[in-house]
């Protein structure tokens, strides 16, 4: 098991990879525990759960609403929640993001700690202090910066995450190793069947590493603005096939960071080989590249979608695996670009 000590603003908080969840009462305090969690984590896991009061969500995106949150806190109140109250997020994203709004409202705020487990809540949604709940359909509008006091990463409860979901969390893995680690970049791409067949010491690795990419990010510029732009790799590019394709966010961020390449290359920044090979790891973690889309269609939900920030958007670029940096691109720049692949 490995600890790992995040600074933020708020609290300090510690993730522990590779722990597993009867371990929790070392962790969190023996009474006044409220649990959240959704209806398949529960069903496969509640014997394990610590014997506390559960709120069950329905799973899904379209249950990460501030009506949820106040069902939730009505619930709290029903069973005799205060201010000594600890919120417990068992789940992957939806539910980390869920517990930890609540956690930062109910009564002016509560302390609480997750058990990660989805890999995208491993490697991504449950660190870096972020709590948002959606509006009337758009992502995260609510919400609030603050940090749990510990993550729980229990890697085994991987094996029963389906294979679509595993891919979402492998995405931004990659994403981290494109933003600062070259020598992990090599090492997926020298045990990719290991890490999909989830060997433990790969994938305890794996999430060891980019738990360290992010929270390295996250704590020099917890709010936004410059460095942590850099965990937006992919994602500009990817949130718009996400949008046209409708396709699940890892596989559209795997799109995404197949298209950030080609556009670095076309700068001269990134080598034509350099390039190859970062379709091949993704490609060996039966990752996409490429949409049919039109790339032009792609563009129009792109713009839509960045209209708000005037005739410039901040564009993560790749100068070299593990190396990155992000810079204003002019629309007219990208779309110039487009017309040429
Ligand atoms: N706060 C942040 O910084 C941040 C960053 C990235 C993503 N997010 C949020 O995270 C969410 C996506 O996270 P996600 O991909 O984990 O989605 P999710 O929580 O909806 O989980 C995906 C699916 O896997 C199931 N599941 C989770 N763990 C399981 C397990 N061990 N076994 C079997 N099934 C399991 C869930 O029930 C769900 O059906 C989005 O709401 C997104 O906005 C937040
Ligand atoms: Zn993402």
């Amino acid at each position: 098991m490995d600890t790992i000590f995040v600074k933020g603003s708020s609290r300090n908080s510690r993730i522990l990879v590779g722990e597993t969840m009867d371990k929790l009462p070392e962790y969190m305090p023996g009474n006044h525990v409220f649990i959240i969690t959704d209806k398949n984590v529960y069903d496969i896991y509640e014997t394990s759960f610590p014997r506390f009061p559960v709120y069950t969500l329905k799973p899904g995106e379209a249950t990460k609403t501030p009506d949820s949150a106040i069902d939730i806190c009505r619930w709290l109140m029903d069973n005799g929640g205060g201010r000594d109250a600890f919120i417990l997020g068992i789940g992957g994203g939806m539910v980390c993001d869920m517990a930890g709004f609540v956690a930062s409202v109910f009564m002016r705020g509560v302390a609480f700690g997750f058990v990660a487990t989805s890999l995208l809540a491993q490697v991504d949604a449950s660190l870096g202090g972020k709590n948002g709940v959606n509006l009337d359909g758009y992502k995260n509008i609510i919400g609030t910066f603050n940090q749990p006091q510990f993550v729980l990463c229990d890697t085994t409860m991987l094996h029963s995450l389906p294979a679509d979901e595993l891919k979402n969390g492998l995405a931004e893995a990659v994403k981290h190793t494109l933003i600062a680690d070259k020598q992990m970049f090599q090492h997926i791409l020298n045990h990719a069947g290991e890490i999909l067949a989830l060997d433990e010491a790969l994938i305890n690795k794996l999430v060891r590493h980019s738990i360290e990419v992010k929270s390295a990010i996250v704590g020099r510029d917890e709010t936004e603005a410059g460095e942590r732009r850099k965990l937006n790799l992919g994602h500009t590019w990817g949130h718009a096939v996400e949008k046209t394709d409708g396709i699940a966010h890892g596989q559209a961020v795997s799109i995404g960071l197949s298209f950030a390449a080609k556009l670095s290359e076309k700068k001269q920044m990134l080598s034509a080989g350099d390039r190859i090979t970062i379709n091949e790891l993704l490609h060996s973690l039966n990752l996409p590249t490429e949409t049919d889309t039109d790339p032009r269609q792609i563009f129009r939900a792109l713009v839509r979608d960045k209209k708000k920030e005037g005739d410039h958007i901040h564009f993560v670029l790749m100068n070299g695996i593990g190396q990155v940096t992000v810079e204003p691109l002019s629309l007219s720049e990208l779309d110039d670009f487009i017309q040429t692949i």
